[in-house]
Parts: C-alpha cells; structure tokens; sequence
C-alpha cells in the first residue's frame, strides 16, 4: 500500500473499523484548555491522520490528509453536503446565501454568481482596490510620524472592509464602515458563543439576544433599503457592482432573477465571506514580514525594482511573482480558515475506517498544510514553495486554504488580487516593526485569530529608484 492509497476505497478490501479517537471529556477538557487548534494538533500527533471523537450525538471527524480532501469534496462529493455543521451559521448569520445553501438552490445561485469572480470579472475592481490601497498609504504615512503602536489586526480589517462595501454597492454609505465592522462582530460573537455552549432561544429578551436581535435588524434593513434605492434607478443608471451584477443576473433556463430575500442573503453572505477572511490574510503577511527579514528583503528588493516608489497597477502585478508567493505562503501557514466541515449525507467509508451518515468531517487546512509527507520543514515560512514548478509537483489537495471542488471559495480570485495590490502598495512603503517580546498565540475563533490583536509599530521605509 501507498501511502496515498490509504483513504482509497477501491484498493483494498480490509473490514471496515471505527475510526481511532479520544473520549470526549479529554477533547473537551483539551479544547478547554489548549483551543481546539493545539488540541487537534496533539490528537493528530497521537492518533494520525484520521481521528474522531463523539460529542454530544454528533460525530466529528479530523481529516488531515490531502486524499481524504479530495475523496470528501471532490471523488464522492455526492456524499457530503453542508447539513447540520451549517445551521448556526444559516440561521443567526447569512440566511441561504451561497455559502451555507445545497443541492438546487447552491447550484443555481452557485451558476449565476460565478461570472463575477472569474479573473476577467474581478478586474472591474482593480482600480478601486488600488485606490484603497493608495488611501491607506496615506493613513499610513501619519501614523508611521506618529510613531505610536497599532493593532494591525484592526487597520487590515478597516481596508478589507471598505474595499468589499465598495465592491458590493459602490460606496460605504451603508452607514459607515465601522457600523458594518462592529455589527458583523457582534453576530459572529453570538454564533460562537452559541456554538461554544447551549443558549436561550434568540427570542428570550437576555442581553446578548437583545444585542444581536438589533443588530440583525439594522444590517438586515440597511442591506434591504439599498437594493430598494436601486430599484427605484433606472437600470441604465445602475454602478457596475457586485449588487448591479446579482439584481440583473437571470437563470439561463427559466429567466428568473433573485428574490429580494435571496438577495438579502447574498449580500450578507458576500460581507461575512468577503472581508475577515482576506484581513486575516494580510495581517499574518505582517507578522510573517516582521519576523522573517530575508524574505522582507526580497520583496522589497522586487517592490523597488519594479515600482520604485509607484503605486501598483494591474499590469505591474504581473512583474511581482514573489509578492504573490509570499501570500500563498501565508495562507498555507496560517490559512484564514484553520478548519471547515463536510456533512456525510450517507454512509460512507474512508479506506477501511467507517463514515457513519450524519458525521461531520473536519477538513483542516492548518493541518494538512504542516503534513510532513507533503511539505519539506512545514514550520518555516518559505515563499519559494510556491515557484511554478515545485507547485506542478506537489499533491493537489495538500493545499486546500479556499476548500476544494465544486465548493471552492468563489472569491478566491478576488482575495488574492485585493492582497497581491494592498501588499504591494503597502510594504514598499512601510515595515511594521512587532512590539517588543511579543509572542503570538494562534486560536480558531470562527477564523484564525491571533487574540489580543497584533501590535506593531508602522515604519516608514526608504524606497530604492526602479531600475
Ligand atoms: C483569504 C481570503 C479568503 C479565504 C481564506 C477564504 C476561504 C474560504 C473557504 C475555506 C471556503 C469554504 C468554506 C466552507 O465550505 O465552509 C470559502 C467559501 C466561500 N467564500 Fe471564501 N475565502 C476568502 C475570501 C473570500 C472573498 C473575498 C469572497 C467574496 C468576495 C469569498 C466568498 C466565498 C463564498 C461565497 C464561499 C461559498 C462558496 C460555495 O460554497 O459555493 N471568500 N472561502
């Protein structure tokens, strides 16, 4: 046996076992005080690549290899679906946007929204994420005189956000940015204390309910009251947006468009989808930079070389390859999503080891991206893994930071084009220095999270002329 036959159900014909796992009081006792991150990590080194443990009537399952990635999402992606893992998120966050939906309702939304974030489609907002870009290095530039310590968390989640308000509705009149910022925060805060432990329906009047029960209403109504501003334009007057797109999108077949809640839950699903994510993203290119001065070096030497000061612009990202390493590098390290589930639909069987039907398999991009057998000293940040040809030659699903298959992240273009401009724009510009002594704790809290925030200092840097 191969070792990439392990998880193959066509190559051997063993008994089929229960999968290995601890009891759920040592999980949950190491889920209490490690984090579930470090606790999957030691029960991965314990029991290997497959490990599961009973809580509550619920099966959970930890997949750490990049085969039971591909059987999962893409071989026998028929058997798994976004069932019960996805109820909290369904119901207290994004409604049956494209993200939490299934079977018709996915695929057909899934088909009418996937033009808008092909290479071609995300182009029409390359221009407004330079400027964003552009605007920060003014921000920049005054806190880097005032030399005082920012939490990068923060700054990277105030140009995530405002680049996708504008790519959704072609303004942040959505009452202001930090309205937007500070209501999703709250519902996030809701849906993981929910999932951490049991809660009061929404309706009993506690002080968290009657928090997100407000807050609910007013990003509900003023996401509802924009689409009804539109309407009442004339089409011809429509900005070319990612709500333009989705009010005039039609199914080939029988013509139709949205419904007004459809597109309710789209734009939500596109908000919460769209900005944490790539945040996360950018502030751990920070830490990475901070911590790693060759590859600071290189990619200042390419930023000078190439834009000598310059801001970015859509032709010159083709002449910035290390940039972009240096992203993927990120996202393999520190992947926004450290973990996401599959529900098994029916029973199922992973090599020899039994999938009962209802189980959810944790897939673990954290994980799988550290997997000895696939990544050479997985620990070291290295953007040089990701040159064309050590890429050609590496698993395909070893690296799964935007999921796999027919599920893939949609606005995986877009992330990485808004990352590719705003590191470009910003690191010729300014090194952020970490805070003295500072040592980082990575936590899953919805996201990769680094708790506490990251405080650095912005400095200035001296940009070389372009050659
Ligand atoms: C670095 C940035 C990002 C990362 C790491 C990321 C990661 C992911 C992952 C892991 C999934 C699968 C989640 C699951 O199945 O539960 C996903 C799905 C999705 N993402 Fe992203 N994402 C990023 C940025 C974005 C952006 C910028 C948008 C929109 C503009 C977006 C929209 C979506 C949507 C709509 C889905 C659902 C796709 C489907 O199920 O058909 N994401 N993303």
């Amino acid at each position: 046996m191969t070792p990439s036959d392990r998880f193959c159900n066509e190559c051997h014909n063993w008994p089929i076992v229960r999968i290995p796992g601890p009891s759920v009081f040592r999980f949950l006792r190491g889920v209490r005080e490690q984090g579930l991150l470090d606790c999957a990590g030691a029960l991965w080194r314990e029991y290997g690549d497959l490990f599961q443990v009973r809580v509550g009537w619920r099966t959970l399952i930890f997949a750490m290899h990049p085969d039971v990635v591909e059987h999962v999402q893409v071989t026998r992606k028929e058997r798994y679906a976004k069932l019960d893992s996805y109820e909290p998120i369904r119901k207290y966050l994004i409604g049956n946007g494209v993200v939490a939906s299934n079977g018709e309702l996915w695929r057909r939304q899934r088909k009418l929204m996937a033009p808008f974030y092909t290479p071609k489609g995300i182009q029409a907002y390359a221009d407004m994420m330079i400027g964003e870009g552009a605007r920060f290095v003014a921000r920049w530039d005054e806190l880097a005189r005032s030399g005082r310590e920012v939490d990068i968390a923060q700054e990277m989640t105030l140009v995530t956000a405002a680049v996708i308000l504008k790519a959704m509705f072609s303004s942040e009149t959505i009452d202001s940015i930090n309205q937007m910022k500070d209501a999703v925060e709250t519902m996030l805060d809701y849906i993981n204390a929910r999932l951490v432990r049991p809660q009061l329906p929404s309706w009993v009047p506690t002080a968290m309910n009657r928090k997100y029960n407000a807050t609910r209403r007013m990003v509900h109504h003023s996401i509802t009251s924009l689409i009804e501003q539109r309407r009442a334009l004339a089409e011809s007057e429509w900005p070319d947006d990612l709500l333009s797109r989705m009010m005039k999108a039609r199914d080939e077949e029988t013509g139709e468009g949205m419904t007004a809640l459809l597109l309710r839950d789209e734009s939500l699903t596109t908000f919460f989808a769209g900005y944490e994510t790539t945040a996360r993203t950018m502030t751990f290119a920070w830490y990475a930079l901070a911590t790693n001065p060759r590859v600071r070096a290189r990619l200042h030497d390419e930023l000078d070389r190439v834009l000598g000061g310059r801001a970015p612009t859509i032709d010159a990202l083709k002449q910035l390859p290390y940039t972009l390493q240096v992203i993927k590098e990120v996202l393999r390290l520190y992947p926004a999503a450290p973990f996401y589930p599959r529900d098994a639909v029916v029973a199922d069987t992973l090599g020899r080891y039994d999938v009962p039907a209802g189980a959810s398999v944790m897939m673990s991009p954290y994980y799988t991206h550290r997997h000895p057998e696939f990544w050479r000293d997985p620990e070291v940040f290295d953007p040089d893994r990701w040159t064309r040809e050590r890429e050609a030659a590496r698993h395909r699903y070893a690296f799964h930071p935007f999921a796999a298959g027919q599920r893939t992240c949609i606005g995986n273009n877009f992330s990485l084009l808004e990352s590719h401009i705003l590191l470009a724009a910003l690191a010729q510009r300014f090194a952020p220095a970490l805070r003295e002594g500072y040592a980082p704790r990575w936590e899953m809290r919805g996201t990769l999270t680094l708790p506490g925030g990251l405080p650095m200092i912005v400095r200035p840097r001296a940009v070389a002329a372009a050659a």
